[in-house]
């Protein structure tokens, strides 16, 4: 997710058991790559394999090169973004709006896949719009040219984020390809995983929002996938300690004045998980240095944990 899953929270989910994380996506227009932004974002030092790169873009060469040069970076899988809906990039329609266009999406897939021996996977919607679900047309083309793997969000282009994810037109590109297909849309947690999974028949699930301040959904996920037990919720020392890691790492990564920004972000996605914490969440997005937002959250859990055991 564009502006989430940075290399600090990729690593983090894996670390809570993700099993395949990507990067945020990269556009293939390799002329921009010069800004500190896409510096960034093709920073995969330290990752653990398999690292997989997403890039996004409408122009055939283009998406060719971005996959070689990203393989020549160390991306290990290249995945193709047919599946957000970032409209346009260098004037040319791209993520999503690619699905209302088969041949060039055709041409794009052949185009990565003749350019690079990593293997490719691919994003999609489950179509255009709900009129033209042609997930399943995109899908059986995407494996004839040698497409890895296919991860399909159960939303059409045209639905944006709107209603709920179904998981029909998803059970059905399961049944129509021998690739595995990964279901996504929706999953907040490791129930909701096992009746996808169930439902669609599917490979993998893969989640994206309800990660955000909940990395150990992930653990969770996959315990309850492998033994039907749920795992206790993460006491608040453990959620303590890996808030705090991963402001350090934030804050080591951006370097501090773009650590501190995009460490609300994500302080704030977890503080929304715990109760009484809005008076905090407002004093934590004043705060401007990396070691003050360090000494608050260590404060304030304090707090909550002296409370805890006060009232046991
Ligand atoms: C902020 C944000 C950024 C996203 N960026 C991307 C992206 O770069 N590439 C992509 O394939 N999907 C992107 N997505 C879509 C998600 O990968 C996922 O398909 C969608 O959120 C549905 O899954 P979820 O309900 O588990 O979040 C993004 C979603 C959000 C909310």
């Amino acid at each position: 997710m564009a502006g989430v899953t940075d290399r600090p929270f990729r690593q983090l989910c894996r670390r809570m058991g993700a099993g395949l994380v990507v990067s945020e996506m990269v556009t293939s227009d390799t002329r921009l790559w010069n800004s500190r932004k896409s510096r960034l974002r093709l920073d995969h030092t330290g990752e653990a394999a398999p690292v997989s790169v997403q890039i996004a873009g409408g122009d055939p060469g283009m998406m060719a090169d971005a996959a070689r040069e990203n393989v020549r970076r160390g991306a290990q899988i290249i995945d193709i973004n047919m599946g957000c809906p970032a409209k346009k990039v260098c004037k040319k329609a791209a993520g999503s709006a690619l699905l209302r266009d088969e041949k060039l999406v055709r041409e794009i897939l052949e185009a990565v896949v003749g350019a690079v021996s990593v293997p490719v996977t691919l994003k999609i919607r489950t179509g255009w719009c709900t009129e033209s679900r042609n997930g399943v047309r995109v899908a059986r083309m995407a494996e004839d040219i040698g497409i890895s793997a296919l991860a399909v969000h159960g939303r059409t282009r045209a639905c944006g984020y709107h209603g709920q994810a179904e998981f029909d037109t998803i059970a059905e590109i399961v049944s129509r390809v021998g690739i595995p297909v990964f279901a996504n849309g929706d999953i907040t947690g490791a129930e909701r995983a096992r009746e996808v999974l169930d439902y669609t028949g599917a490979a993998a699930v893969m989640i994206g929002r309800a990660a955000q301040g909940r990395p150990w959904i992930f653990r969770e996920t996959a315990h309850y996938l492998a033994t039907g037990e749920r795992l206790p919720e993460p006491s608040a020392e453990e959620v303590r300690d890996i808030l705090l890691a991963h402001l350090g790492e934030l804050h080591r990564f951006y370097g501090e004045v773009m650590g501190v920004r995009i460490a609300r972000k994500h302080v704030g996605w977890y503080l929304k998980t715990l109760a009484d914490s809005e008076s905090f969440r407002k004093t934590f997005f004043q705060i401007e240095s990396a070691e003050a937002q360090h000494a608050s959250v260590h404060e304030w859990f304090e707090r909550r944990i002296t409370r805890g055991a006060q009232a046991a």
